[in-house]
């Protein structure tokens, strides 16, 4: 991984996955870097159901995957835990407070994960309520991240948790320092990964909440959708896919 010029830092559902032929070309188009593409996989999913998604899907094998909207790190193909970012992650970590304060807020349901490095919830669309428990949360001082996504999911996360924090740490920890990064996501647990400095796609069909993401230099907002979205983008940062030199193109026009 250290030594591949490029990296590819996506989510799955709506962003890499669903749109099956989109999703072909993009492969071949990411085998002809020479250099070598790195892929993470950055996903709010637990890990057994990333797992049963790339068996379904058909998935190329990444070189790590970060599940649970940035909680875990997985080495592969192995799925061997990272272990520096899980002793960060449980350090100031205490889910039975988060759940106790939850349990204000009955319309805020539970999901069922399999352990507990993050808890979430799932609401019908009962903002206030989200907003309350949030405050609630933050009243009580209780150390977490917070995150609302698609209007519907409800992640709360150890203090330094999130995709774009977890993504930081992999390639400050894994990646080449000149490495040629593209970052894609459609929804807000992306956010975080997606408000920075680093060359990202919004796909074409994202949820509206990304909407709140200023424009910059290294951000494409793709028209295609999903895996296509990546092909756009990535031709639109790196140029003819054998190009090994970095020459962002001047972002004009597209905003
Ligand atoms: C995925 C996960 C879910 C999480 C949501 C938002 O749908 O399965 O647990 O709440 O992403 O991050
Ligand atoms: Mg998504």
């Amino acid at each position: 991984m250290h030594s591949k010029t490029h990296m590819l830092a996506t989510d799955l559902d709506n962003t890499l996955v669903g749109m099956p032929e989109e999703l072909e070309e993009l492969t071949i188009l990411l085998k002809q870097e020479t250099g070598g593409v790195s892929l993470v996989y950055v996903t709010g999913r637990h890990a057994d159901s990333v797992k049963e998604l790339m068996a379904a899907e058909h998935l190329p094998i990444p070189d790590l995957v970060i599940s649970d909207v940035g909680t875990a790190i997985w080495h592969m193909p192995d799925w061997k835990e990272d272990s520096a970012w899980q002793e960060k992650m449980t350090a100031d970590w205490n889910p039975d407070s988060v759940k106790t304060c939850a349990g204000r807020f009955p319309s805020l349901q539970l999901q069922n994960l399999p352990d507990d490095r993050r808890v979430s919830f799932t609401t019908e669309g009962d903002t206030a309520a989200v907003r309350q428990f949030r405050q609630a949360l933050e009243k009580q001082a209780i150390p977490h991240e917070f995150i609302f996504s698609s209007n519907r999911d409800v992640d709360v996360l150890p203090k330094g948790a999130g995709k774009g924090n977890a993504l930081d740490y992999v390639i400050r920890t894994y990646a080449r320092p000149d490495v040629r990064l593209l970052v894609a996501g459609d929804s807000g647990n992306d956010i975080d990964m997606l408000d920075r400095e680093w060359p990202s796609v919004i796909v074409g069909n994202a949820h509206p909440e990304l909407q709140a993401i200023s424009d910059r230099q290294t951000l494409y907002r793709a028209d295609r959708h999903c895996a296509g979205g990546i092909c756009d983008a990535w031709q639109y940062f790196y140029g003819s896919a054998n190009s090994t030199e970095y020459k962002p193109k001047k972002l004009s026009g597209k905003s």
